[in-house]
């Protein structure tokens, strides 16, 4: 199994997470108990519809937010408790993070901007280091670019620049929030391409978010599905893909053109995400389950281990109840 909720010695994991937002309108839970590890050389893509909380889920993992409950980890370190000054070293040194803006400093040139996180450190980078880098430039195809700023580079360009920034320092997991949505299709491929021949050199983790099912079948090794603030399911990239389990997993796939030409008919997505303010009872999915039946809306269900696979489900009487739903 790829992922995992308990194992120790993971690159990342949280338990139990929880965060609520309140607003005058409301409470808004941006994730409702969540719990995830990933492995060290894994890349784990996290899938879900606008507002299911992927970014919080992610800011969190960065320590860039703290929870209202549970647990996360980057390797061995519990990064919620940190102080300010543990949490900014870790995340300098500990974890590389690429959101969709690229938050480069119009100010610096490419090199600059990779070389940011050392200045911020406070020190220079090591012979070993610099060699490092200057072959992570040659691999990105940014070698004559280095003495552009921002503006000077073309999408691809920049995100290439966001990529080795946060490489630079060698972290231990790269947390992705949608880095390839601004870019045009046949960038996206490029980018993500480097990015896996980066993985083995450097022993990557990454998790990454991505609304591009073609983007998460060619990178991931396992993805996990988030609706409305919770996981409700997590395989391996393949079993995904072949056999979804959960109902809004499947909703999401038959949502794909059939590249294949099995004949299979193209359903797009039913229904629409219920108000975040006012969730639904039991399984939040309930109101657009083609398989909901009186227990849905009254129950919620847990994430269980059915053959490697993790899903939302009761163990008896709901389509995503993970005994029947094997066959
Ligand atoms: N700072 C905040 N204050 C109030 N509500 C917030 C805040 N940040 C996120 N939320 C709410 O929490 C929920 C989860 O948001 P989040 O940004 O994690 O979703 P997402 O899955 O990343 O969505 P998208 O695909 O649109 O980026 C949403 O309902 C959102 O409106
Ligand atoms: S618990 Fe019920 S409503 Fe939720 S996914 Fe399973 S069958 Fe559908
Ligand atoms: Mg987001």
């Amino acid at each position: 199994m790829e992922i995992t909720t308990t194992d120790l010695g993971l690159a990342a994991r949280v338990q139990h997470l929880k965060k609520t937002y309140g607003s005058g309108e409301g409470t808004v839970r941006a994730l409702d108990d969540v719990s995830v590890g990933i492995r060290r050389g894994q890349f784990t893509a996290i899938m879900g519809p606008s507002g299911s909380g992927k970014s919080t889920l992610m800011h969190i993992m960065a320590g860039l937010d703290s929870p209202t409950e549970g647990r996360a980890w980057i390797g061995d370190t519990e990064i919620t408790g940190l102080g300010d000054i543990d949490l900014t070293i870790l995340r300098r040194r500990r974890v590389g993070f690429i959101f969709q803006a690229f938050n480069l400093v119009p100010t610096l040139d490419a090199l600059g901007n990779i070389m940011l996180p050392f200045e911020l450190d406070g020190r220079r980078p090591s012979a070993i280091e610099r060699a490092r880098i200057d072959g992570l430039v040659e691999t990105l195809g940014l070698g004559s670019r280095l003495a552009h700023r921002p503006h000077q580079l073309s999408g691809g360009q920049q995100q290439r620049v966001a990529i080795a920034r946060a490489l630079a320092m060698e972290p231990a997991v790269l947390l992705c929030d949608e880095i390839t949505s601004a870019l045009d299709v046949s960038v996206q491929g490029s980018v993500l391409n480097l990015v896996r021949e980066l993985r083995g050199e450097l022993d990557l983790t990454m998790l990454f978010i991505s609304h591009n099912l073609s983007v998460v079948r060619h990178v991931a090794d396992s993805v996990g599905v988030m609706y409305l603030g919770r996981l409700v399911e997590l395989s391996p990239r393949r079993q995904l893909f072949s056999a979804p389990r959960h109902p809004y997993t499947r909703m999401l796939l038959d949502a794909i053109p059939d590249i294949a030409m099995t004949g299979r008919q193209r359903t797009p997505v039913q229904g629409e995400v219920p108000n975040p303010l006012n969730p639904p009872s039991g399984c939040a999915f309930h109101p657009r389950c083609p398989h909901a039946n009186a227990r849905c809306s009254s129950e919620r269900p847990e994430l269980a281990d059915f053959q490697g696979i993790r899903i939302a489900g009761r163990r008896r009487g709901a389509a995503s109840d993970w005994r029947r739903i094997s066959v």
